[in-house]
């Protein structure tokens, strides 16, 4: 359809004299000749509208607050308000743009699709843990042509930080604490999102977020200060973004933190050194929310004029929501304080992304498309998959599958039957209509049983159920009914049971932005209801519904199994279901470890060795620095066996371990590469870094030999300089089902 719209654009410029049709006009032309065109026609003020970005606030009734900068030009694009899933509003302004302003410009629209639109998919925490970025890609192809349908041009993801600290509540929407994983993840998030080519109707831009560091925020607190050294930032926090870049994202967005004292949004050598002179990274920066103007209360401008000049300078191309670039940048040129060349370099690159999203000649969204786009079957099947795929098992007292005979099930908890947390943080359009919970998918499941539903308290000492309907956060005040709420209600529900699966967990609102949490346990009085149905003597399956890591130790003394299930989306419930009856088995890995307790933060596998690694002195006195569930961790139905590390020297050096199904179902195994650098002369590096892994699926008793390639690729680091390179020398070479077992192989070269 969009090459249909080029080709018809095309052949009536060709009718055209050449003359009546400016060439920024004309998709005939490169983008170079229709950039360079048309900022040579535009005026200072509309040159920094396109650097200008505003909100979209629904239920702003009257569009006239947005006619007259949009018709002046004094605006380029907007961010779309949380729920205003009607694209017509969107229409509108463009209409205002593209037919009202002086040079028809289009304006951009950016949303938070973070994992999925309508059809809300896990959260990307979750997603990694299924350790498979080919279905992310997909998942993020649904979830481009649900925006691209609903008005958004843009999208405001991947998120490409690095989960290193629990506490901190966005590692909900990270991919976890590895950067090789978390490449392979943004990898795939730019191509499910721009594919081929980001103009096609179900497509949208990508936004590579949050450059850079951001996740180090210091004790876990959001928007705090990092300190993160050049080195470490090239090994660990930086790799994600590059493989976003070299996959083609569109778009970056700086981030709020400071590191070592500067500001991202006006760092020189994140935003030009590395990303444009270093990567060649040709798309625009957008900062994060008012994090120009946020340059002031860090302390490092000292008034607008000198955050708008000092982002901008440093390669912050569009400033989101605060308004120094439209307020100084003019004046600041023409009392030369500034060049005119750093705007017209931010322009260039602004509208180029705009051309390749084909707005000039498709400004609108198709009012039928938004419609049929919306929770279509092939989403809804994702969604289910990937819910199922992204569970890990955490414990299983050989109770897991449960028996489909059973006769009394009892669901228990405040995440038994909350169709609104299941969504998650930054729930796009999702409705709570759309949801499945796990009660629901339980009693759909055994239809023949008899499945008692309780709450047994609410999440938080004080909580009233939210739920979201028509955009409108309606509060239920009689959830927490006496019938419902009480512990005392749901031990009686436990012994009339077979079984007990209860849903715990935080609630989403502690998970994502501004919600750093200091303690890691189970919210409200969720652990006396756990204690208090397990003194019962029943059987009990804890179901975790979380945006991070919790400290569980607690948890699993009380239950015999444990399966992590995240913020999961719309189809949860089923997929839970799907696991816990043995329609399916646990795949999921984790890809964040989980600490034995807070006091321990942070705990990630890719750590040092330090000079003195005995256990005495890298441990607490009074704790062990391990994991409680380190990286790569996860069980199934079955086990495996993994045999020593064998490596066979050849034209390409190769690594193998002959992996056994020692159970007696079939299950699948993701099977881990990781290494570490014996000796680097730029830096030590960490004791393990993940490298490789495979996924292999064998049935009881069968083996099959993983090989890995000991290429360069696998074997190197960032150098100071920003090149990836190997030196010759000693390597430990690790084939392990996680991070925190398995004896090495030494290799050289
Ligand atoms: C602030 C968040 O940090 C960022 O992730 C998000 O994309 C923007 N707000 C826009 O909503």
């Amino acid at each position: 359809m969009q090459r249909r719209c080029i080709l018809i654009a095309a052949l009536t410029a060709a009718l055209l004299k050449a003359d009546d049709i400016p060439v920024y006009r004309n998709p005939s032309k490169t983008i170079e000749e229709r950039t360079e065109d048309l900022l040579s026609r535009m005026t200072q003020a509309e040159k920094v509208g396109q650097l200008s970005q505003g909100v979209l606030r629904p239920g702003v009734a009257d569009p006239n607050a947005y006619i007259q900068p949009i018709r002046s030009g004094a605006i380029g694009s907007y961010i779309l308000g949380l729920n205003s899933d009607d694209p017509a509003a969107r229409n509108t302004l463009q209409e205002i743009a593209t037919k009202q302003s002086r040079l028809g410009i289009p304006l951009i629209f950016g949303f938070d699709t973070i994992h999925g639109l309508r059809t809300v998919f896990p959260i990307p925490l979750a997603i990694s843990c299924t350790w498979d970025p080919a279905l992310f890609e997909k998942l993020e192809a649904v979830a481009a042509r649900e925006s691209r349908a609903a008005g958004i041009d843009w999208v405001f993801g991947p998120m490409c930080d690095l989960a290193r600290d629990p506490r901190w509540g966005r590692v909900a929407e990270t991919f976890g604490e590895d950067p090789y994983l978390a490449s392979l993840f943004a990898a795939a998030a730019v191509r499910g999102l721009q594919g081929q080519d980001p103009a096609a109707p179900d497509r949208v831009a990508a936004c590579l977020k949050h450059f850079a560091g951001y996740s180090a925020a210091e004790g876990g607190r959001d928007y705090n200060h990092t300190n993160v050294p050049e080195f470490a930032m090239r090994n660990l926090f930086l790799p994600a973004f590059h493989a976003g870049v070299r996959q083609g994202a569109l778009s970056v967005m700086s981030a709020f933190n400071a590191n070592d004292g500067i500001p991202s949004t006006a760092s020189r050598f994140l935003l030009t050194q590395v990303l444009r002179d270093e990567w060649k990274f040709s798309g625009f920066v957008v900062s994060d929310w008012e994090a120009v103007y946020e340059t002031i209360p860090w302390g490092f401008a000292a008034d607008e004029a000198e955050a708008a000049r000092r982002s901008l300078t440093a390669g912050t191309d569009m400033e989101m929501v605060s308004t120094t670039y439209r307020d100084t940048l003019p004046t600041q040129v023409s009392e030369g304080r500034l060049s005119q060349a750093s705007i017209d370099a931010s322009v260039r690159r602004v509208l180029g992304v705009k051309f390749k999203l084909g707005l000039f000649e498709r400004p609108f969204t198709d009012a039928k498309l938004f419609r049929s786009a919306m929770v279509q079957s092939d989403g809804l099947a994702l969604a289910r998959e990937a819910a199922a795929r992204s569970c890990v098992l955490l414990k299983n007292e050989k109770l897991l599958p449960l028996e489909r005979s059973l006769m009394r099930i009892a669901v228990l908890g405040p995440l038994a039957n909350d169709r609104d947390e299941m969504l998650g943080t930054w729930p796009g359009h999702g409705s709570a209509a759309d949801v499945v919970t796990l009660a629901e998918g339980i009693r759909a499941k055994i239809p023949a049983a008899r499945v008692e539903v309780v709450r047994g308290c609410p999440l938080l000492e004080t909580q009233r159920t939210r739920t979201l309907t028509d955009g409108k956060v309606v509060v239920d005040e009689s959830a927490d009914d006496a019938r419902t709420a009480t512990i005392e209600n749901a031990v009686r529900a436990a012994s009339q049971a077979e079984v007990c699966i209860l849903a715990l967990g935080e609630p989403r609102g502690w998970t994502g932005e501004n919600a750093s949490r200091a303690r890691l346990g189970l919210t409200g009085r969720q652990q006396q209801l756990l204690d208090a149905v397990a003194a019962t003597g029943k059987p009990v399956v804890v179901v975790l519904f979380c945006g991070r890591p919790l400290q569980l130790t607690t948890v699993l003394d009380s239950a015999q199994a444990v399966l992590v299930a995240w913020q999961p989306g719309i189809q949860g419930g089923d997929a839970i279901a799907d696991l816990l009856f043995g329609d399916a088995a646990p795949s999921g890995r984790l890809t964040m470890s989980f600490p034995i307790d807070v006091g321990q933060l942070p705990v990630y596998y890719n750590r040092y060795n330090t000079g003195r690694p005995v256990l005495e002195m890298v441990n607490y006195r009074d704790l062990t620095r391990e994991a409680l569930f380190p990286f790569g961790f996860g069980l199934t139905y079955t086990s495996f066996s993994y045999e020593p590390v064998q490596i066979k020297t050849g034209e390409t050096d190769m690594a193998s371990a002959l992996i056994t199904n020692t159970g007696t179902r079939e299950g699948e195994e993701i099977v881990q590469l990781y290494i570490r650098d014996m000796a680097c002369s730029e830096g030590a590096r960490p004791q393990q870094e993940l490298r490789g892994f495979e996924r292999v699926r064998l049935r009881p008793g069968e083996s099959r030999e993983v090989h890995f390639k000991l290429t360069d690729e696998v074997l190197g680091f960032f150098g100071r300089d920003g090149n990836w390179r190997v030196e010759p020398g000693s390597f430990q070479i690790w084939i392990a089902p996680h991070a925190q077992t398995g004896t090495p192989a030494s290799y050289s070269r």
